[in-house]
């Protein structure tokens, strides 16, 4: 088996050679994406659901068009408009969902850990697409794919995640799987935005984008998560970009050959100039978006094959 899990639910039980398993995989269906067909049959008459309670734009489509390019009948679950408005729980939700034999579930939760929890009460396999400010398993993947095209290696790099780490799941997971394949992995932000207990994570933290900047091999922002803040963590927008967006000037502190990258949705002119975002010269933001489908497509891809291995 390459890879020993019936769920994804986070980057923090694979294994090094479970990531490179998916990375490679994904490989391939980078290749199948851009030819004229674009379509496998590996989940063919298997059944993959989506439910998603949180807005989402990329990672929905993403998951929805990764099963369909692989033959999957792919449901998506309108989660405002479903009998969670009439007091249903995440759980009753999940089990009723689960009587008509899913084989994927892909869940997007706004709590820490629901998806864990709901991968516990069900028989198909779940693909957690963010809790919270917990885990975003796929995110990371695909950045991880991403790193590795335009570096050509995914260790000993040094990467950089800037900017609201406390409110982030893309950040977590990223730190998690660029620690197992042994980067080095600086966070740069305000100490407002810093999660507590970060030094154990391994990481070097900064609050000034020069000094943590010198050197890097990646740029990663992240976008100000003003729907998590439930109290006043910059003292403004104006002063938040002059100190930590991303522009050229504070990029020329990096490596010459540095790449950014951006998970989406950006605020443009908040954490990152725009027509440093859009500069194909630098930016794979555009990249991470295709690495998203072919990295979807490999993670469902194994997981349906241990379900079938386990039917057998
Ligand atoms: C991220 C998320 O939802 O966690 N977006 C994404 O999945 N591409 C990051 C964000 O919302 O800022």
């Amino acid at each position: 088996m390459r890879f020993r899990h019936s769920h994804l639910l986070g980057i923090e039980p694979l294994a090094p050679d479970e990531i490179r398993a998916v990375l490679d995989l994904a490989d391939d269906y980078v290749a199948l994406n851009r030819s004229a067909t674009k379509h496998a049959e590996v989940l063919s008459g298997l059944t993959q659901i989506n439910m998603f309670f949180e807005a989402s734009t990329r990672t929905q489509a993403s998951f929805e068009l990764a099963g369909k390019r692989l033959g999957a009948d792919v449901m998506n679950m309108g989660m405002q408009a479903s009998s969670l408005k009439k007091g249903e729980t995440l759980i009753d939700t999940a089990l009723t969902l689960n009587a008509m034999h899913p084989d994927l579930l892909v869940v997007r939760h706004p709590q820490s850990g629901a998806v864990n929890l709901l991968a516990e009460k069900v028989t198909c396999s779940v693909l957690n697409a963010g809790d919270g400010r917990h885990e975003h398993p796929t995110q990371a993947l695909l950045d991880a794919l991403t790193i590795r095209r335009a570096k050509g290696r995914l260790h000993r790099l040094t990467v950089a995640i800037c900017g609201d780490i406390a409110h982030s799941r893309v950040a977590r997971s990223n730190i998690l799987l660029l620690g197992k394949m042994e980067n080095r992995v600086r966070l740069i932000g305000p100490p407002t935005l810093m999660p507590a207990g970060i030094g154990e994570f391994g990481v070097e933290v900064y609050d000034d984008m020069a000094a943590g900047l010198a050197d890097a091999d990646v740029v990663m922002m992240l976008r100000l998560q003003k729907e998590r803040m439930d109290g006043a963590f910059i003292p403004s927008e104006r002063e938040y970009y002059h100190r930590f967006g991303l522009d050229a000037e504070k990029l020329a502190h990096a490596k010459p050959d540095a790449i950014v990258m951006h998970p989406g949705p950006m605020n443009r002119g908040v954490e990152i100039d725009g027509t440093l975002a859009d500069d194909i010269n630098r930016s794979v933001i555009k990249d991470q978006v295709e690495m998203g489908v072919a990295v979807r497509m490999a993670a469902m891809h194994l997981l349906a094959e241990n379900r079938r291995a386990a039917a057998a």
